[in-house]
């Protein structure tokens, strides 16, 4: 079992804009997060936890500083490779879903196992319907997303995120959408598949119920892990 990181952050700097519209997204964020951990990113709004996932996923550059993911060293990636690291190795879920609206919720799901997952027809099949009963949306399968509400389109996008057992999962926002009891159902799946598949989890929010199921709790502010409140 390796003690290497899951997640390692050093110094990183993003500053958005040039003279007086700059904004000092990040201001020199450290953040290390071990294999199997669950941690909440919690902090006021503006204080950089989308801009830090949008760099540890490859999807924004910081100015300065390293980021390394289950081994990647996501800051050298040219773009064509974060694309690919990110359709291959990482999972994400973000608070619009993403799903492919013509593709039903099965589709969506079993389009994942076809790009990263060596499994015939037979055992996608199987995979992804015990995914979607997992998370209680197996009789919605042959909807379309368009058909499904808020809450049931992002269970889809969980179960999406899950169902090739990735090794760091990110979310921004999950439970943005969803109810109090159905975010509570979501994220205790979550939780024991994350935990079962041996899954990182970092998931930014501003749910108390997500700080709660977490096992460390990280916030942000003002660019910085456990920074000041801006003057
Ligand atoms: N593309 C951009 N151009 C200019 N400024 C930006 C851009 N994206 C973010 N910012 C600024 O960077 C700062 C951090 O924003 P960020 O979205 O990371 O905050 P957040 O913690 O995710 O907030 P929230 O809780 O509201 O989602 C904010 O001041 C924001 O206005
Ligand atoms: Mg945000």
């Amino acid at each position: 079992m390796s003690t290497k990181p899951a997640i390692a952050v050093a110094g990183l700097t993003r500053t958005y804009g040039s003279g007086d519209a700059q904004v000092h997204a990040l201001r020199g964020v450290d953040f290390i997060a071990t294999p199997g951990e669950f941690v909440a990113l919690t902090g006021p709004s503006g204080s950089g936890k989308t801009t830090l996932l949008n760099c540890l996923l490859g999807l924004d550059r910081g100015d300065s500083g390293t980021i390394e993911v289950a081994g990647t060293a996501v800051d050298q990636l040219t773009y064509e490779q974060a694309v690919e690291w990110r359709r291959t190795k990482v999972a994400i879920v973000f608070q619009a879903t993403g799903l492919i609206p013509h593709l039903t919720g099965e589709e969506n799901v079993d389009m994942v196992l076809r790009i990263r997952a060596a499994m015939d027809r037979s055992e996608r099949q199987s995979r992804v319907a015990e995914i979607l009963d997992a998370l209680g949306v197996g009789e919605l399968s042959e909807h379309l997303p368009e058909e499904m509400s808020g809450g049931q389109r992002q269970r889809f996008a969980i179960a999406r995120a899950l169902v090739a057992e990735p090794t760091i999962l990110v979310a921004d926002e999950p439970t943005g959408e969803l109810d109090s009891d159905t975010a509570q159902d979501v994220l205790g799946v979550l939780r024991s598949e994350s935990e079962r598949l041996g899954t990182t989890l970092l998931i930014a929010t501003h749910d108390r119920l997500v700080a709660t199921e977490a096992d460390r709790v990280v916030t942000m502010r003002n660019g910085q892990i456990g920074g000041a409140d801006p003057q």
